[in-house]
């Protein structure tokens, strides 16, 4: 069946201000985590959702994203040469044939909602999805769009990818009230940005992935400025909620934060024991190093 999600939106022109200052001239998109940007990650996990279109919403200190993305007719010639064909196949595997790269400006760094609003345009009228690339999920198989692409190819509702988080964190969230549940899905009441751990509703989180029908720009049309003083995507899945049902998606993988330094320092840690040829040197590394110590320090302590 051919899925109904066709384009990917991915939100890139945020400041990044807590990770200066990596990222005063260079986008936090482009923090690699092992050995591939986490826009490349997130590009990937479209790709393998189905999606044939993504759409970059960028800013003026993004270009680094557009060059990734784009062929590098000197490097490939250069790697052809010198006959390093697999890393030939890498460098042009960075996007596939029938999958085109759009890009659009945020002219003014307003909000989430307002990037969104954006690729409207481009998206027109269809329903679409938004990767956030610093939430960086691992999934085993079945990556988190693809699942969510198949309960909206079910269900034709907005989809939100929503995960428990600590109770003292969820002024750092959208975070939704959950009405019935059936299994993985969960009908959601409402949905408020940032509340404090004492208006939240409930503890379950909306991470980095959405997809939506084309009716939430009419609403991120509206919409006055919310939490922070920016145009708030949650403030507009609220309003559409009076509107459709949007249901909330508990997905099977294990997210990271990139977006903040702990989190990508776990990503890191934990892709490096995941990739095949720094599995095995990178474990002996770390107990090496810090499991005789880690050990040792416990000892310590217990004497
Ligand atoms: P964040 O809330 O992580 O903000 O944005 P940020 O600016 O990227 O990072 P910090 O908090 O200053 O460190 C969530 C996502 O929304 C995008 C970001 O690029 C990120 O993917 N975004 C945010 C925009 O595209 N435009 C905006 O105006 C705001």
């Amino acid at each position: 069946m051919e899925s109904k999600i066709r384009k990917a939106v991915f939100p890139v022109a945020g400041l990044g201000t807590r990770f200066l200052p990596a990222t005063k001239a260079n986008p936090k998109e482009m923090l690699t985590v092992v050995d591939k940007p986490l826009i490349q990650y997130a590009a990937e996990e479209a790709v393998n959702a189905g999606i044939k279109e993504l759409i970059f919403v960028t800013s003026s200190s993004k270009r680094a994203i557009e060059d990734h993305f784009d062929k590098n007719y000197e490097l490939e010639a250069e790697l052809e040469r010198k006959g390093k064909l697999d890393l030939l196949t890498i460098v042009r595997e960075v996007v596939p044939d029938d999958v085109s790269c759009i890009y659009v400006r945020q002219p003014e760094a307003l909000g989430l909602g307002h990037a969104v609003l954006c690729a409207a345009p481009i998206v027109g009228n269809e329903p679409f999805a938004v990767i956030l690339a610093d939430d960086l999920i691992y999934a085993a198989q079945n990556c988190v769009l693809a699942q969510m692409v198949s309960v909206f190819n079910d269900r034709e509702c907005s989809i939100l990818g929503v995960e428990e988080v600590p109770r003292d964190e969820t002024d750092k969230y959208g975070i939704v009230d959950p009405e019935t549940s059936d299994g993985r899905i969960t009908k959601v009441k409402t949905i408020v940005e940032k509340p404090s751990p004492a208006e939240a509703k409930s503890n379950l989180a909306v991470v980095g992935r959405y997809v939506l029908t084309s009716r939430i720009f009419h609403h991120l049309i509206d919409i006055p400025r919310g939490a922070g003083g920016e145009i708030q995507l949650t403030d507009a899945i609220a309003r559409l909620m009076l509107e459709e049902s949007v249901l909330g998606y508990r997905f099977e993988g294990k997210r990271y934060d990139c977006g903040s330094k702990l989190g990508y320092l776990q990503a890191t840690v934990e892709y490096a024991l995941l990739h095949p040829d720094l599995r095995e040197p990178f474990r002996e590394y770390l107990v090496s190093e810090f499991g005789q110590r880690a050990k040792n320090r416990l000892r310590a302590i217990n004497d």
